[in-house]
């Protein structure tokens, strides 16, 4: 399917591109050489077909992201990629709003999926692109979406725009090269540059930038707050709250099943050691890469039985929305000898395998098990005290 430029979207955009992506939207998900000769039968030329199809694939993947309001929406890949999921553009923008922010700049705002939060939650958003597709179809965006009055957008740079217009300012820095759509891991490639991202805070007194979850805690500016968000189980992204919006060093944000449960700390304390015990809780991510692990100990009167490995052990299981809980059946110094005859004893032929601190691959372990049998087991390869060892498992209730 071809990519859209600027003047198959200008089609897009006429009576006839919008009865062409009607049509696409009835055919989409199928196989794609029956869908377009679908819409070449229907009198579409070749080229808004492909341009349509392509549109109606993306908004069907961006349902997942943007819910029902992607059906509207203009879509490339990257953008897609690269988007907000509303549920978190939504808590972010409302926090933005409680603030008392009422001007935003979005630097980089790509398609526009946190500038449209933002509007829908009352602010007044100016954002800036520098892609003119990307620009044109933002701009669209906040047309479908009712809120053109509210999000506008202009094709430019980013680093140009006048702060002096505005009382807050959210970044989201591209994070993949525009020319091999490859992911960039090093902040100080981002594109605005890294240090045009967090001079920002020193010219604006809220100022919201988000990154990459797997961000170096060493680049966190100093008074920064830092923010890890989950989504189901998933490490969606890291937000730095600067200036007047950071309220403390660390937050882990763990949106579960719609519900919001937030853990907060230094990011600085240490959890005690000690030795494997009977319920081992397994942190969600957004909880380890905020470093609150020895804060989710504490509440939980647990204990690691590694210095520097993410597993929590206690004598109770308790019900937290900020780890996964499992009940530690056997204790194995790691032999895969030992290992395969104590799961064939038990008739286990399925199991799921965690590890943290283990070099070993789940897949060729879960091969060379050779596992046979009607009962399950959760395998949990990890380190105690340094030595490796696995822990065979079951849920807890
Ligand atoms: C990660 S995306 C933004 C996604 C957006 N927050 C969303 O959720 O839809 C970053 C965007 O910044 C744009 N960009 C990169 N450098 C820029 C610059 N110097 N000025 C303006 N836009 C820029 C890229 O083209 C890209 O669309």
């Amino acid at each position: 399917m071809g990519r859209v430029d600027l003047d198959q979207f200008a089609v897009l955009r006429t009576p006839e591109g919008s009865a062409a992506l009607d049509a696409a939207a009835r055919v989409a998900g199928g196989d794609p050489l029956t869908s377009a000769a679908a819409l070449r039968s229907a009198g579409v030329p070749a080229d808004l077909a492909a341009a349509a199809l392509t549109q109606a694939e993306l908004r069907r993947r961006a349902t997942g992201k943007f819910g029902p309001e992607a059906a509207g929406m203009f879509l490339t890949r990257a953008g897609l990629e690269q988007a907000t999921r509303r549920v978190v553009a939504d808590r972010r923008a409302a926090r933005l709003r409680d603030a008392g922010v009422r001007a935003l700049a979005d630097l980089g705002c790509g398609l526009g999926a946190d500038a449209l939060a933002a509007a829908r939650a009352g602010i007044r958003v100016y954002g800036v692109e520098a892609d003119p597709l990307t620009a044109a179809m933002a701009a669209a965006n906040a047309g479908a979406a009712g809120l053109a009055d509210a999000f506008t957008v202009e094709c430019g740079d980013a680093t140009a725009f006048d702060v002096s217009r505005v009382d807050g300012v959210f970044c989201d820095p591209a994070r993949r090269s525009t020319g091999t759509g490859r992911r960039i891991f090093d902040p100080k490639a981002y594109s605005p540059p890294w240090d045009f991202v967090t001079d920002l805070a020193a010219r604006v007194p809220h100022t919201v930038v988000k990154v990459a979850p797997g961000l170096d805690h060493a680049l966190i500016p100093a008074g920064a707050e830092a923010e890890w968000v989950s989504v189901d189980g998933d490490l969606v992204e890291a937000a730095l709250w600067c200036g007047r919006l950071a309220e403390l060093p660390r937050r882990a944000t763990v949106l579960r099943a719609g519900a919001v449960h937030q853990l907060t700390g230094s990011g600085t304390e240490e959890a005690a050691v000690g030795p494997v015990r009977r319920y081992l809780y397994d942190p969600d991510p957004a909880v380890v890469r905020a470093h609150l692990v020895a804060e989710l100990a504490t509440a939980l009167g647990a204990t690691i039985a590694d210095p520097s490995i993410a597993y929590l052990y206690a004598d109770t299981p308790d019900v937290t929305p900020f780890a996964r809980c499992l009940e530690v059946t056997d204790v194995l110094p790691f032999s895969l000898k030992r290992l395969r005859a104590l799961l064939r004893d038990r008739r286990v032929g399925r199991v799921e395998i965690l590890k943290r601190g283990s070099a070993l691959e789940p897949e060729r372990l879960r091969r060379d098990l050779r596992l046979a049998g009607d009962q399950a087991a959760s395998v949990v390869l990890t380190r105690v005290a340094g030595a490796p060892t696995a822990l065979v498992c079951r849920p807890t209730g």
